[in-house]
């Protein structure tokens, strides 16, 4: 039976809150954010994506009556926080938050030796990889109000944000040991209670680093975090 049949007995018909339909918010944010590309839904990273997708839905869902802004460290072309401002315009007839989309855009950072796989069948992405174009990703999100695109390395970025912000959601999609921990360091603090946190590559195995990270920081605190089966994970803070 094909990957695509899968996708569809899974993902066709749920309706989440408002009854939006989950698989064609998806399928619209593909075409918008992959216009030259088509859906190929027998690809294993596709259904993995829309997986991973099902999720910050359902935990950005969960928290968007609290008060506070939206963070995503790692936007390439926009993918996920296209997905969840779209999804915030079918919630919600005026946004009041504001969302922060923080990127290199000069793709992925150093790799240190907590990012190396001791798999030799995975191939890994190296420094530079994964760079989108920050005029493409302005123009992507003109049409939405409080979004803001902001260019740099993390953490030195994080000194563009006021200090004094407070984030109900936020997604850690950086890849790597090292900016995800200075991510963690920076943005735990000020994620408001019953905010969320979560991670994109807790389970990746392309990129070992992000776990060794949010488990060093998470177990020096005490605090626990839940693995989801889509390979994320996520905290809700307390
Ligand atoms: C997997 S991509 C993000 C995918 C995106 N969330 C989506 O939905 O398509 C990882 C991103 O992290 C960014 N990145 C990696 N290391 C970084 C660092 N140290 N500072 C800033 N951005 C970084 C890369 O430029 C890349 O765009």
């Amino acid at each position: 039976m094909s990957l695509e049949k899968n996708i569809k007995i899974i993902f066709e018909n749920i309706k989440l809150e408002n009854n939006i339909d989950f698989f064609k918010l998806w399928k619209e944010t593909y075409k918008i954010v992959n216009p030259s590309k088509s859906l190929d839904l027998n690809n294993m990273l596709t259904a993995i994506r829309i997986n991973k997708s099902f999720y910050l839905c359902k935990y950005f869902i969960f928290a968007k009556d609290l008060k506070g802004d939206f963070l995503e460290c790692g936007v390439l072309k926009g993918f996920s926080s296209y997905l969840l401002r779209s999804l915030e315009d079918q919630l919600f007839k005026d946004t009041i938050n504001n969302y922060f989309l923080i990127d290199s855009f000069e793709g992925l950072s150093d790799f240190l030796d907590e990012d190396k796989s001791l798999n030799p069948d995975i191939i890994q992405n190296k420094k530079g990889d994964l760079k989108a174009n920050i005029e493409d990703v302005k123009v992507l999100f003109n049409q939405f109000k409080n979004v803001n695109i902001i260019k740099g390395w993390i953490p030195k970025v994080f000194e563009s944000l006021d200090e004094k912000n407070k984030y109900k959601f936020v997604h850690i999609d950086v890849d790597l040991y090292q900016p995800t921990f200075d991510s963690l360091n920076y943005i735990y603090d000020k994620i408001v209670e019953g905010g969320i946190l979560i991670t994109d590559d807790y389970r990746s195995p392309s990129f070992p680093g992000n776990q060794k990270a949010w488990e060093k920081y998470f177990n020096s605190k005490n605090i626990r975090s839940l693995s989801l089966p889509s390979g994320q994970a996520v905290v809700i803070k307390e």
